[in-house]
């Protein structure tokens, strides 16, 4: 398993061995820190800036080894660019920068000090310094619990050695307070990314269920629904999806009651987890198909949102339900053509089998809506290939029928770097997927794929405001970046606790 550095805080303070971290501004000025260990140093650390020609721009690094007579395994001098035009987001990814620093080289035992030199406020406030924590920490994170040869691999050997990380502030019980929080949302970060990146084999339905269930360590109510109350609960749709896997489904109901009114509405959360999506009898090609042991990404959201709300003892009322299911060819698997009941009555025609998550999602809305009235449902999903076409990467697709619910969702996008573009929802494309023979069809064509996908859950939400995140471009196989080097990026956890923390807690 991955293995994350210790991570401590103290006063600031030139330590005395392993690898001290300290940041340069705009053209490589170094702030008041800096300066006093480059003076210590004997003016390594200037003399190294100036030979380099280190200009401290964002990103950039410069390790200078054995400095002077400090008897410090190495100074690492990041860039922060002007200092004073940091972002919010900026901080994190600054932390992530430095993991990767520390990995880069040997050094145990490393010390952080964070300034921003060039601005009129050097010293770096609590939050802005608890988010580097968090970028670090997220950076940390790696999938390699099934790799046996760990010690002949040179990079984990590098990774191995930055087991305790020390960050000089200010105010360091200001900035533990501040990452405390933080460090719970990353436990439920982390916790969705070992999900997605979890091979199939391993994490079937079952064993899903199972680990939503640990949720209940954290006071998190959870129910575990199986085949037989599903079929009373008439999820015909879910259960056509998963009729043609060996594996039965799951259907997990997990509730967190923070707030003072244990009555009040909660917010809910929907997700889509697949734990492989064959495509079933519209069976997809076999170039990359091993990527969609990672269709669980918009459920494994749900339960690491759910980690870090109950984890971080969020003042709300939430709910997260998932639907796991496979979907696979069979003898027993649903065909094209079947037409399904759904639970909320409406009638499906299955064009394509391979269209499965919005039926898993049909019923699972359905039936959040009608048991829990709540203040609003967002639902996450690897839902179409066809958003990947639209947005790349870079943004999840948002669809909304609430304005309010949108724009605080693309602020928390902006605020986490967990970035959500709003696509549009409309009667013409609605019409798409009316069907001849039910009330509606499972796939329409090609054009405007993520649009269809979205207007096919709208019908199964009736005036609650719904958001839904289609994620099936940022769950999996995103870019490496400063804070994810893994292949599940644990996408929506952060955004959606940010939403809750900002607009839902008392
Ligand atoms: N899980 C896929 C969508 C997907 C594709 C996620 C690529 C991640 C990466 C989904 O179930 C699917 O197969 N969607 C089809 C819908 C179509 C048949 C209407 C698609 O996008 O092609
Ligand atoms: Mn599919
Ligand atoms: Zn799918």
């Amino acid at each position: 398993m991955a293995r994350f550095p210790a991570i401590a805080f103290s006063k600031i303070a030139v330590p005395k061995a392993g690898t001290l971290v300290i940041t340069a501004g705009e053209g490589g000025a170094l702030g008041g820190f800096g300066a006093q260990v480059d003076e210590a140093a004997g003016g390594a650390v200037s003399r190294a800036i100036k030979a380099a020609g280190f200009k401290g721009k964002s990103g950039a690094a410069l390790d200078v080894w054995a400095p002077g007579e400090l008897g410090l395994a190495r100074i690492s001098v990041i860039g922060v660019g002007k200092a004073e035009d940091m972002e919010a987001g900026d901080w994190l990814k600054l932390g992530g920068q430095i993991m990767a620093r520390l990995q880069a080289g040997a050094g145990d035992g490393a010390t952080v000090v964070l300034e921003a030199p060039g601005a009129s406020e050097e010293a770096v406030a609590a939050e802005k310094a608890a988010d580097a924590v968090l970028g670090l920490k997220l950076r940390s994170y790696k999938f390699d619990k099934y790799k046996t040869r760990k010690g002949n691999d040179e990079e984990a050997e590098a990774e191995g050695k930055v087991s305790k990380v020390t960050f000089g502030v200010a105010a360091p019980s200001a900035v533990q307070t501040a990452f405390a929080s933080r460090d719970k949302v990353a436990s439920g970060v982390l916790l969705a990314r070992d999900l997605v990146n979890e091979p199939a084999n391993s994490l079937g339905p079952v064993e899903f269920a199972k680990k939503a269930q640990d949720l209940s360590k954290l006071g998190v109510d959870v129910d575990v629904l199986g085949g037989k109350e599903l079929k009373r609960l008439k999820m015909n749709a879910l259960l056509a999806v998963a009729q043609g896997s060996a594996r039965p489904p799951r259907v997990v109901v997990m509730r967190w009651n923070g707030a003072k009114d244990k009555a009040a509405a909660p917010v809910a959360f929907v997700g889509k987890g697949v734990v492989f999506d064959t495509g079933g009898i519209s069976i997809k090609p076999a170039l990359h198909m091993e990527d969609m042991k990672g269709d669980m990404g918009g459920a494994a959201a749900v339960v690491g949102l759910m980690h870090a709300l109950a984890a971080r003892k969020a003042r709300v009322n939430a709910v997260g339900v998932i639907g796991v299911v496979e979907n696979m060819p069979d003898g027993k698997a649903q065909r094209p053509g079947d037409i399904v009941r759904s639970m909320s009555g409406q009638t499906i025609e299955v064009i394509n089998t391979d269209a499965e998550g919005r039926l898993v999602l049909a019923d699972a809305l359905w039936y959040a809506q009608q048991k829990f009235k709540p203040k609003f449902m967002i639902d996450l999903a690897t839902l179409t290939g066809a958003v990947l076409v639209a947005l790349g990467q870079h943004h999840a697709g948002l669809f909304a029928n609430n304005d309010e619910l949108a724009e605080r969702l693309v602020a928390a996008g902006e605020a986490t770097g967990e970035k959500v573009w709003r696509l549009p929802l409309g009667k013409e494309y609605d019409k798409q997927i009316d069907s001849k023979n039910a009330d509606m069809k499972n796939a329409a064509g090609r054009h405007g794929g993520a649009i269809t996908a979205a207007q096919f859950l709208k019908r199964f939400v009736d005036d609650v405001p719904w958001a839904h995140l289609d994620v099936a471009g940022t769950a999996m196989g995103s870019p490496a970046s400063e804070v994810n080097q893994s292949w599940g990026s644990g996408f929506g956890v952060r955004l959606l606790d940010r939403l809750v923390a900002d607009h839902y807690e008392e």
